[in-house]
């Protein structure tokens, strides 16, 4: 098996169905943030959500999803997949911990992680979809170097037609922004 990527202070774990009432608890303690990037709570069994959930291009082998441990507690999760929005590309498409656990360096630890994950497995470029107006993810992701490269709307049950910006952070020599 292919190594996960290892942060400094946390462990990165597949998602399994044995992870469903803990992530199912970090979820749920995460509703401010599912509002304001959703508009909705979140829903009464994520853990399905993440497992079913087929990434942009179609392709389930191209997905990565881990569960976020601190020594033995389930703190959050990361849910990337290779080959978008180009191939090769690594895609986070979301980075969330646990409302107790932020605001310690847990989550640049972990980017750290994922950039030498991506880097490692030859990815020219690293991409995430970062909600126009959410100030405090905006300023997390340029603060690891990521740039804005396009705006995208969406169009969310909740919140109706919603602007995302498209933000990479090149990770190899050859990858061209
Ligand atoms: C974004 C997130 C993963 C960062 O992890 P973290 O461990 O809190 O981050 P760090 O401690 O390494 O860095 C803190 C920085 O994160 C940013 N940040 C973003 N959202 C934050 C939040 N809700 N709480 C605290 N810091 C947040 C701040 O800019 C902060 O910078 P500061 O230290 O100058 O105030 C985490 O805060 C989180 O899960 N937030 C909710 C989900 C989210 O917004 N995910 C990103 C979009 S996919």
């Amino acid at each position: 098996m292919i190594a996960p990527p290892s942060p400094a202070r946390t462990r990165l774990v597949p998602l399994n169905e044995t992870h469903a009432a803990a992530l199912q608890s970090v979820c749920e303690a995460c509703h401010d943030f599912y509002r304001e990037t959703t508009g909705l709570p979140p829903g009464p069994a994520e853990t399905e959500n993440f497992l079913a959930d087929v990434p942009p291009h179609g392709d389930r082998s191209q997905k990565r999803v881990w569960v976020i441990f601190h020594q033995t507690t389930l703190i959050g999760i990361v849910d990337c997949a290779f080959g978008h929005p180009a191939p090769g590309d690594f895609w986070i498409g979301l980075l969330l911990l646990h409302p107790d656990w932020r605001g310690q360096g847990l989550g640049g630890d972990i980017v750290r992680a994922l950039v030498a994950y991506a880097r490692d497995h030859a990815a020219p470029r690293i991409g995430i979809g970062v909600k126009a107006d959410y100030r405090a993810a905006q300023l997390f992701w340029r603060g690891h170097g990521f740039v804005p490269m396009a705006r995208q709307i969406s169009m969310l049950p909740g919140l109706g037609p919603t602007g995302f910006d498209v933000m990479q952070l090149a990770v190899n020599d050859r990858a061209q922004m």
